[in-house]
């Protein structure tokens, strides 16, 4: 509308400076002179503005992906503007990043919202054929392609709309941070360089309780922490959004519930994990495997080096995070 309110004046004053012009021409020489500077000047020119989706998913994959992706929009707008009204004056701020400065987290949460959406894609082929694996709800394809994260059928059963949330006994302190697409999509978002440029990591380790013990001792990680920015979003859309003023943070219980089962197989299998890349890298697949089995059915991490702890995979829900040239165990996290 503004841009088509300064065209028009402009035309008016090119007339008025210009009286010998013919006055049937006014019209046809403002488009003409007019019309090319927006296009030649957008300085947003070949913005992506929607999260690519691959010629591989079908109608109905496409729709439950697109959805999912609008979901994640709407928590991460929700979080973002939440900071930018409240500040570190929140206390679900303070929950979660402590003292640390806003800038960070409100970025994140922003490009996630508004970003360019060049260089992620979101595919239903099956390329690295992981989906095959039970319990795959789909994975990142790390060094094969960095960009890229492969969602597997079994996603269109397990995540649940942004209708549900407060719903299905689910709880920020004890349900899991992958329960809604959302959840889900937001941490698959986060690990493509495009969208987390390699800043965004796991630095938390033990899911809520972790997450809230490096807000209060180590800030400075939790604001890039990709756990830290779940747990915060959806808490924020739960307390703002869903049920307002009220939300569902619920009360960590840590003996039997999903999020504490989450949290001890996930630290039992981190030590398999780095059991699992190093046999992997000299041993076939399978082997892998079963080391990766054996020292987790064994519960003992004798392998494990801190040195060797930047090498290796992490488990994370359904999906081992593997640096680059670090080959996936191939059985799922337990
Ligand atoms: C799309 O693929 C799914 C399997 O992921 C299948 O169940 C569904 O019927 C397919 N839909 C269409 C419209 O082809
Ligand atoms: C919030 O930010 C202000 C300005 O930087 C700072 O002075 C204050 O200590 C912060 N409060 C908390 C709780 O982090
Ligand atoms: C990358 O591709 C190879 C070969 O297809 C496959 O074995 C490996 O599991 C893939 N990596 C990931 C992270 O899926
Ligand atoms: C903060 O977390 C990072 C990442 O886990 C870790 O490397 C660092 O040692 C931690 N610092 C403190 C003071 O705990």
């Amino acid at each position: 509308m503004v841009a088509y309110s300064s065209l028009v004046l402009l035309g008016a004053s090119a007339a008025v400076a210009n009286p010998l012009f013919p006055r049937q021409h006014t019209a046809a020489s403002t488009v003409t002179v007019t019309a090319p500077l927006p296009s030649s000047t957008a300085w947003n020119a070949g913005a992506v503005n929607d999260y690519p989706i691959h010629a591989s998913c079908n109608a109905t994959q496409k729709a439950y992906i697109q959805k999912g992706l609008k979901e994640t929009i709407t928590i991460s707008r929700q979080a973002r503007d939440h900071i930018l009204r409240w500040g570190n004056s929140s206390s679900i701020y303070q929950k979660y990043f402590g003292k640390a400065a806003t800038g960070e987290p409100l970025g994140w949460f922003a490009k996630i919202a508004d970003g360019n959406k060049a260089g992620t894609l979101f595919r239903c082929d099956n390329p690295d054929g992981n989906c095959a694996q039970t319990g795959w709800a789909g994975h990142w394809r790390g060094s094969n392609a960095t960009g890229e994260t492969v969602i597997c059928d079994p996603s269109y059963e397990l995540r649940r709309p942004l209708e549900g949330m407060c719903g299905h006994g689910w709880t920020v302190a004890n349900g899991a941070t992958n329960f809604y697409w959302a959840g889900d999509l937001l941490h698959r978002l986060l690990h493509m360089p495009a969208v987390g440029e390699g800043h965004v990591e796991h630095y938390s380790v033990g899911k809520y309780p972790g997450v809230l013990a490096m807000a209060k001792t180590n800030s400075s990680y939790s604001v890039k922490d990709s756990d830290t920015l779940q747990y915060f979003a959806l808490e924020v859309y739960a307390h703002d959004v869903a049920v307002p003023g009220v939300g569902c943070v619920g009360t960590y219980t840590a003996t039997s519930t999903p999020a504490a089962a989450a949290t001890s197989s996930r630290a039992a299998s981190s030590a398999a994990s780095s059991a699992a890349s190093s046999a992997a890298s000299s041993a076939a697949a399978s082997a892998a495997s079963a080391s990766a089995t054996a020292s987790r059915a064994a519960g003992a991490a004798p392998a494990v080096t801190s040195s060797r702890a930047a090498q290796s995979c992490t488990p994370h829900d359904d999906h081992w995070h593997c640096p680059p040239g670090v080959p996936q165990p191939t059985a799922p996290p337990a």
